[in-house]
């Protein structure tokens, strides 16, 4: 009986508060802007991935997600295994003892514990655990920088879900991309009560993936050049002072507007992209009247390709926004339990 080589790991979702929205290199997943995200914790929404690898394998290569087997033969997916067996090749041949894990089939296992491809990041947690597990199995360097090269190939978001706590996406300039990649802003500790609270507004497949959607926006639509031009290299900035100066007020005002930006270039690419939906406005509405109330901004809505609210705020918060979210939305129709729960989850940011 042949050995079995085994590695897993666990890679937690990323919810941009500048969003990336456009490839300039549609292969190599290069973008038209850089996006900066918080990584969400690894005990809450995540993908537990093993990979393993072992002569005894049938000669493909293989995916299970969720239990039901995937096609690995993705330009993206591939461009992952190759370039991890590449670094596992130069192990290999520094040295003689090490096993030639390059050359044996692969066997890759994930679960989600969220609903995959409905707008809640799916891709990106599941691209950086496959890119780890692997790092790991091939007992690879785990510099964060350098795998989140690899992980950005598989689904451009995924580079993010490589760091905790307050993570950039440099777009880079590189034709090759080897200087897109994501860096640390700071460590969760930093700012260590920075909550979000997901609202499940429909936990089904999204009608327009972001890779199909992100193209026609650049073909089709005007406000996209000055977003990437201007508007998002300016925010980058506000943002990164914003998570420097634990401002929250800049951080959720930023946020809010760069979500707006994204939709409205959704909505001004054609045809339309409509992400949003009723309830989604309806919960943007709501952040407006708890920050109202406030007499200050202490909450702050983002939504990625999907109707799904995601909600910054900070623990001392709890009651005034989770809290009136939790109460208000319970009765509400278009809340209701078909839908996923009005209120998913409490997450913290995940701990480096
Ligand atoms: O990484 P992708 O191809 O799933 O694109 C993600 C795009 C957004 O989630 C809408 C924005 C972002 O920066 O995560």
């Amino acid at each position: 009986m042949s050995e079995i080589y085994r590695a897993s790991t666990t890679a937690p979702v990323n919810i941009a508060v500048i969003k990336y929205w456009g490839k300039r290199d549609p292969k190599l997943n290069l973008p038209t802007n850089s996006s900066l995200s918080v990584t969400l914790s690894q005990n809450d929404l995540r993908t537990h991935t093993t990979a393993s690898c072992s002569a005894s394998y049938p000669a493909e290569d293989s995916l299970l997600l969720n239990g039901k087997p995937q096609d690995v033969s993705g330009a993206r997916t591939q461009a992952c295994f190759r370039e991890l067996r590449a670094l596992r090749k130069e192990v290999e041949a520094k040295d003689s003892n090490a096993p030639k894990l390059s050359e044996l089939p692969l066997k890759i296992v994930s679960e989600n514990n969220f609903p995959t491809a409905a707008g809640l990041a799916s891709s990106a947690a599941g691209f950086a655990a496959l890119v780890r597990a692997i790092a790991n199995l091939y007992e690879l360097p785990a510099d964060p920088t350098e795998l989140s090269r690899i992980a950005r190939q598989g689904s451009g978001s995924a580079c993010r879900s490589l760091f905790g706590g307050y993570v950039g996406w440099e777009q880079g300039s590189e034709a090759d991309g080897s200087d897109s990649k994501a860096f640390e802003v700071a460590p969760a500790s930093h700012w260590p009560n920075m909550r979000a609270v997901i609202l499940v507004v429909s936990a089904a497949k999204k009608d327009v993936s972001s890779t199909s959607g992100m193209q026609t926006t650049v073909a089709t639509s005007s406000l996209f050049a000055s977003r990437a031009s201007e508007t998002v290299p300016r925010r980058m900035k506000e943002m990164q002072d914003a998570i420097k100066n634990k401002d929250f007020e800049t951080f959720a005002k930023v946020t809010m507007m760069d979500s707006n930006s994204f939709h409205a270039t959704c909505l001004d690419t054609y045809p339309p992209i409509f992400y949003l939906n009723d309830v989604s406005r309806a919960a943007i509405k709501m952040v407006e009247q708890i920050n109202n109330a406030a007499g200050k901004i202490i909450a702050a809505y983002t939504f990625d390709a999907g109707p799904n609210a995601v909600i910054y705020y900070l623990e001392e918060n709890e009651k005034a926004v989770a809290g009136v979210f939790k109460t208000l939305l319970a009765n509400k129709e278009g809340w209701s339990s078909e839908r996923g729960a009005a209120v998913e989850g409490n997450y913290e940011a995940a701990e480096k």
